[in-house]
C-alpha cells in the first residue's frame, strides 16, 4: 500500500495548502470546505489510476456503493469544524472494504504529521513504530473521549447524560472533534477509550481497523461487532474498561 500512503501525504498538502476554508454549509454545524472536495477529488483521481477496478464511497458525493467488489471509504477531511478554526485536530481518513471485512485503514493529521496505519492480521502503526491499547487501564483512572454527535441536536440531552456519567465514574472526558483521530488516539492507549452515538461509515471504517490491530475492543454500544456498510453507534476501548462502559451506556440509556 505504498502507493496509496504517498497518494494520501501528496492529498493532505491541500489541507495544510492556505486559503482553502472556504466554507459551505451542510446543515447546522455541518460545514463542507473547498479542501474537503479537493482532498476528495483528488484521491478519487489518483485511487482511479491506481485501482481501476475499485469502488470509490465517499462523504461529499453522491454514493451507491457496490459492495461486491473492493471498495475505497473515504472521509476526505475528518474534523472540518476543527479545519475551519486551524485547531490542528482534523484528518484524511481512509478505508479499504474487501471481501466482507475493512482489510486496510490509515488515518492521516497533516498537522501533526501523524500516519496511523493498518492492514488486518499485521498490528497497527502510527508513523511506523507500533501502537497498543491500553488494556490494562481501570475505569476510575479511565479517560474517555466522548463524541457529541454534532449534526443530531435532538440528542444533545443524552450527550450530557453521558458525559456527566463519564466524569464521576472515570477519570475525565475528552472532545477531540475528529472521530477518526479519536479513534487512532484509544488505539495508541492516548485515551482508555472513545465513544459516539451515531458515525458513518467514513467516519469509522479506517479507525475500527486500526484498533482492533492495536489490541483495542470494538463495537458498537450493545457490544455487537461493528459493520462499516452502515451508520453506527461506535465504542473503541482497552479490555478492562470495555464491560464497564457497556454497562453504562445501558444505565444512561435506561435514565
Ligand atoms: C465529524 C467528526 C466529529 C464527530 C461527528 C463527525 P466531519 O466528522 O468526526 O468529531 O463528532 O460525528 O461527523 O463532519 O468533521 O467529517
Ligand atoms: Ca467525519
Ligand atoms: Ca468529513
Amino acid at each position: 500500500m505504498k502507493n496509496v500512503i504517498e497518494l494520501i501525504r501528496e492529498a493532505a498538502h491541500i489541507m495544510t495548502s492556505p486559503d482553502r476554508t472556504a466554507v459551505s454549509v451542510k446543515g447546522r454545524s455541518n460545514f463542507v470546505t473547498e479542501a474537503d472536495v479537493g482532498v476528495q477529488e483528488f484521491m478519487r483521481r489518483g485511487l482511479q489510476k491506481l485501482y481501476p477496478d475499485y469502488g470509490f464511497f465517499s462523504e461529499e458525493q453522491e454514493n451507491d456503493p457496490d459492495y461486491s467488489k473492493p471498495i475505497w471509504i473515504l472521509d476526505p477531511i475528518d474534523g472540518t469544524a476543527n479545519f475551519i478554526t486551524h485547531y490542528h485536530q482534523s484528518a484524511l481518513s481512509l478505508a479499504l472494504y474487501a471481501e466482507g471485512k475493512v482489510v486496510f485503514g490509515a488515518v492521516y493529521n497533516p498537522f501533526t504529521d501523524e500516519l496511523f496505519t493498518a492492514e488486518s492480521g499485521k498490528g497497527a502503526f502510527c508513523n511506523g513504530e507500533p501502537i497498543h491499547a491500553d488494556n490494562e487501564v481501570e475505569m476510575l483512572d479511565a479517560i474517555i473521549d466522548l463524541g457529541t454527535m454534532p449534526y443530531y441536536k435532538d440528542r444533545a440531552a443524552e450527550v450530557g447524560r453521558f458525559a456527566t456519567e463519564i466524569i464521576l465514574r472515570a477519570s475525565d472526558m475528552r472532545r477531540n472533534g475528529s472521530a477518526a483521530l479519536a479513534m487512532c488516539y484509544a488505539a495508541a492507549g492516548r485515551t482508555a477509550a472513545m465513544m459516539e452515538g451515531l458515525l458513518q461509515p467514513w467516519d469509522y471504517a479506517a479507525g475500527m481497523l486500526i484498533a482492533a490491530e492495536a489490541g483495542a475492543i470494538v463495537s458498537d454500544w450493545s457490544g455487537a461487532p461493528l459493520d462499516p456498510k452502515a451508520p453506527s453507534a461506535v465504542l473503541v476501548s482497552g479490555e478492562k474498561v470495555h464491560p464497564e462502559i457497556l454497562k453504562m451506556i445501558k444505565e444512561v440509556q435506561n435514565q
